[in-house]
């Protein structure tokens, strides 16, 4: 099939090169010029494993394209997915669908033959509606087929949930786009039918804000039981193993931590509780979760207070881990960034590492900021080591603590993402704060 997808982001990037590694010819469209030039020389916006070989073996089989000239390519296409930025909008939490609109302004005027048009931007229950007026009322001749395609790919992990997805959920009011996007999509389906779940756009919308919010839930329940099992003595790591262990509960989500962040979930909850609040059908439930994710980062930053008293001025603090999860440069609604400027604030300095997100923080940050090469040096003369986010890199197996013990001023390691073993830690000297879990002393 012939496929335009609008949008080179996270979404639209990973799923131009998926549609077209299955065999289609794929064109990505952004309006962004260096962007384009710069995939059409082979250099990707984002960093997501395996993404840029595939680019480069689609463009040079000859399926895959780039160009900033929506106009000249919609015409040539059988289905053009939109995958534009829905950031979070100025007010209460409302998305901001100004690119998903002016899209399908455009569309509308230059679409001159049958096309369908899927949405897969994460955009609230009734957008779709408004663009199927928008067309309705703006194309020439009632041409253009819409659905709801939403996405569902994690970052860091984008090209294999794309190529081994949980389920595609396909919302349309027309039969035929059906039979279209399941012919699309049935490579990825393989034998298991019930994969391709079939419905309404309305419902196709919900089901996507309503799987992130779920998550999110999650999340800042086992963040509150991390809470109380610091204040009963009990080991949130064991409480998550037990609770997913139930089929029905599952793993996934319940790895406590210095609270959720990145692309979706903070700015998907905010928008489900306004769509929510719309309509006056609240949703207490998404609401505390986003509460308790906020109050994440002041609990974060006191348990590092409470370690020295209260009195953070001159100190130095080696922070591990500045995007807001491993395999990912992104640094939006990242804890580390939270944290940073609170302990500039309050008076410390900064020694900071990451594997991936530091080019992007040294822009966003400024203050008494030392970007390091690796661990090493980001532990040389601090008086603890913070781990913000859990890199392979970081695993026991793969650092020497032994030569960090040299390095270091005072021996505490603050790991806010329960990576290491407390006796591991504490048997080489250093105090040991996790999450969840008991404080564990040195037992040098
Ligand atoms: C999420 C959804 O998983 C994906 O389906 C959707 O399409 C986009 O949003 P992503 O934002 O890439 O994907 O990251 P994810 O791996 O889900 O993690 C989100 C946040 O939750 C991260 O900050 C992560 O550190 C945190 N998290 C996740 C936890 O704190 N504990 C967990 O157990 C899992």
């Amino acid at each position: 099939m012939n496929i335009v997808v609008i949008g080179t982001g996270y979404v639209g990037l990973v799923s131009g090169v998926g549609f077209s590694e299955l065999g289609n010819n794929v064109v990505c469209i952004d309006k962004d010029e260096k962007i384009i030039d710069n995939l059409n020389t082979g250099i990707i916006p984002i960093f997501e494993p395996s993404l840029e070989d595939l680019v480069h073996k689609n463009m040079k089989e000859g399926r895959l394209r780039f160009s900033k000239d929506l106009i000249s390519e919609i015409n040539n296409a059988d289905i053009i997915f939109i995958a534009v930025g829905t950031p979070r909008g100025k007010e209460d939490g409302e998305a901001d669908l100004s690119s998903v609109f002016s899209v399908a302004e455009e569309l509308s005027k230059n679409i001159e033959k049958e096309t369908i048009v899927a949405m897969k931007s994460t955009v609230p229950v009734g957008t779709m509606k408004i663009i199927e007026k928008i067309f309705k009322t703006k194309s020439n001749n009632k041409i253009i087929k819409t659905a709801s395609v939403p996405e569902f790919l994690r970052e860091g992990l984008a090209v294999n949930d794309f190529m081994q997805p949980s389920r595609v959920i396909v919302g349309s009011n027309y039969p035929e786009v059906h039979s279209t996007l399941y012919e699309l999509h049935r490579p990825l389906i393989k034998s298991n039918k019930n994969l391709y779940f079939q419905t309404d756009t309305q419902t196709a919308e919900l089901i996507k804000y309503a799987s992130n919010a779920f998550l999110a839930v999650k999340i800042s329940f086992i963040n509150e039981i991390s809470n109380l099992c610091e204040k009963i003595g009990a080991n949130v790591e064991e409480v998550a193993d037990g609770m997913g262990l139930d089929k029905r509960i599952g793993r996934w989500g319940l790895s406590t931590g210095p609270g959720y962040g990145g692309s979706c979930f903070p700015k998907d909850t905010l928008a489900l509780i306004h769509t929510a609040s719309q309509n006056e059908s609240p949703l207490r439930i998404v609401e505390a979760a986003v509460s308790v994710n906020d109050s994440r980062k002041a609990f974060v930053f006191s348990k590092i207070s409470e370690e020295f008293n209260n009195d953070l001025r001159n100190k130095n603090f080696g922070i591990l881990g500045l995007t807001f999860k491993a395999g990912t440069d992104d640094l939006r609604d990242s804890p580390s960034m939270d944290l940073i400027p609170k302990l500039i604030e309050y008076g410390s300095n900064i020694r900071a590492y990451d594997p991936q997100g530091i080019d992007e923080a040294r822009k966003k940050l400024e203050g008494p900021i030392v970007w390091c090469k690796d661990i090493y040096e980001a532990s040389e003369n601090v008086d603890a080591i913070i781990f913000m986010t859990e890199w392979s890199e970081f695993d026991s197996k793969n650092i020497d603590f032994n030569r960090i013990a040299t390095l270091v001023k005072k021996k505490i390691i603050i790991d806010f993402r329960n990576m290491y073993k407390p006796y591991d830690i504490t048997s080489l000297g250093f105090d040991y704060i996790s999450l969840g879990r008991k404080v564990s002393r040195s037992i040098d």
